[in-house]
């Protein structure tokens, strides 16, 4: 960002006097002595954000351009974490989509569009300072923007759709609203989420990228697939150049649509990154990467936990769930203790393996859990999503 300079600047200082301000970003050091005279301000990096509460600062300015756009997107995650976060007014020449998407499930937020003039940094200043904090008395729910989580296989075949769409079914039995769950399958070239459910797929990318500026949560329905009551699909059709149909702001905007447009989110991510990967992770609330137990899928599940963390930058971290464990008298595989010292870190949970009612779902078309709900694989996801979706209520509350 360059940073203007401010004579004649509106006088801040009477509402800023005395105020904490954390100015994230060093261009954003030189304001102390121009537009935000009279704050006590501190400098810092995207790490403060981790942890930050009311009681730490009046107001948090972001300078957008010296970060890149997954670490913005962590950091701003970290920040809706926090119970009672100060207003944020985020500045920069590049806004990136998924860091506005996070800044949108923050009470008291603004974005800035960098060159700006002097007065309207004041003003958008004295505008979010001037909001009270919501009473936090007020339930968290229905929320305005979904949680999203992303399944993504450390190999092929390790189980990532089976997974997605147990977990996005497991979802919906939780809610009582319609339409509350939606399952994205981002394998746009050849994914299989919509043949194991047995759906028509309806994503068309040429068609939602030529939409993509004006996509809206209704628009968004002419490409989903109902599949039950609560559980809507969106999901492309097997098309080799997929892929290159659907530019990187065009999936980006679908996510940030479907956010807006349900409860939960589900994403199947496919394994080779695209350039749309690290931003939607990036505004996730949990990434499971899905390994089976064979020694090459733990050290790639290892690998790509690895590389997601350091890309993304804090924040998050990826949490691995261990797929089709199996009893040692069908052969040498690794038991769980095993695999967590092969990955060098604690599993989030295991899921046993069932052939034949993996097998049957896939062949009647549907979740494991409507045509065999007795199967292991049903129990253990549920106590998956139970664990995950129990922390991340526990996290709206604290918020709150
Ligand atoms: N826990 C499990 N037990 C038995 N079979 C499973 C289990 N999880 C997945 N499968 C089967 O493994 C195969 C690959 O699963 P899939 O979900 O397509 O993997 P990925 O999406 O990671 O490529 C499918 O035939 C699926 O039915
Ligand atoms: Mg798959």
């Amino acid at each position: 960002m360059t940073t203007p300079s401010f004579p004649g600047l509106p006088q801040t200082d009477q509402v800023l006097s005395g105020r904490r301000v954390l100015a994230l970003g060093p261009a954003l050091g030189q304001l102390a002595a121009g537009p935000l005279a009279g704050a006590v301000v501190e400098t810092a990096g995207l790490e403060r954000m981790i942890g930050v509460s009311g009681a730490d600062a009046d107001l948090i300015l972001i300078d957008a351009d010296a970060w890149g756009a997954p670490a913005l997107a962590a950091a701003v995650q970290a920040l809706t974490l926090c119970p009672s976060p100060p207003p944020v007014l985020l500045m920069g020449a590049h806004l990136p989509t998924a860091v506005v998407r996070n800044l949108l499930r923050l009470e008291r937020s603004d974005v800035l569009d960098a060159p700006f003039a002097p007065e309207h940094l004041a003003m958008a200043i004295a505008a979010l300072l001037a909001q009270k904090p919501a009473q936090p008395a007020a339930p968290p729910q229905p929320q305005d923007v979904a949680r999203c989580w992303a399944v993504i296989g450390a190999v092929g075949g390790s189980g990532a759709t089976t997974l997605a769409i147990e977990i996005a079914n497991q979802l919906c039995g939780r809610q009582a609203k319609e339409k509350s769950v939606c399952l994205i399958d981002l394998n746009l070239v050849d994914g299989s989420a919509s043949a194991y459910l047995g759906a028509n797929p309806m994503l068309r990318p040429a068609e939602l990228a030529a939409a993509a500026d004006k996509l809206d949560p209704s628009m968004l329905q002419a490409f989903v697939t109902p599949v039950t009551k609560q559980l809507d699909l969106l999901a492309a059709a097997r098309d080799p150049s997929a892929f290159d149909a659907a530019p990187r702001e065009a999936i980006l905007r679908m996510l940030e649509v479907a956010c807006e447009s349900y409860d939960w989110v589900i994403l199947d991510m496919p394994r080779h990154r695209r350039p749309w990967t690290l931003e939607a992770l990036g505004g996730c609330d949990e990434m499971l990467v899905v390994s089976e137990l064979t020694v090459p899928a733990l050290l790639a599940a290892r690998s790509l936990s690895d590389e997601i963390d350091r890309d993304l930058g804090g924040g998050q971290k990826p949490k691995i769930v261990l797929n089709r464990l199996a009893s040692r008298m069908f052969g040498p595989a690794p038991s769980m203790a095993e695999a967590e010292r092969a990955l060098q870190r604690k599993a989030e949970a295991g899921v046993s393996s069932d052939w034949e009612a993996a097998a049957a779902s896939v062949n009647l078309g549907g979740p494991i859990a409507t045509h065999r709900p007795k199967s292991k694989i049903v129990k253990d996801v549920q106590a998956l999503v139970d664990k995950l979706a129990t922390e991340a209520e526990q996290r709206t509350v604290k918020a709150a």
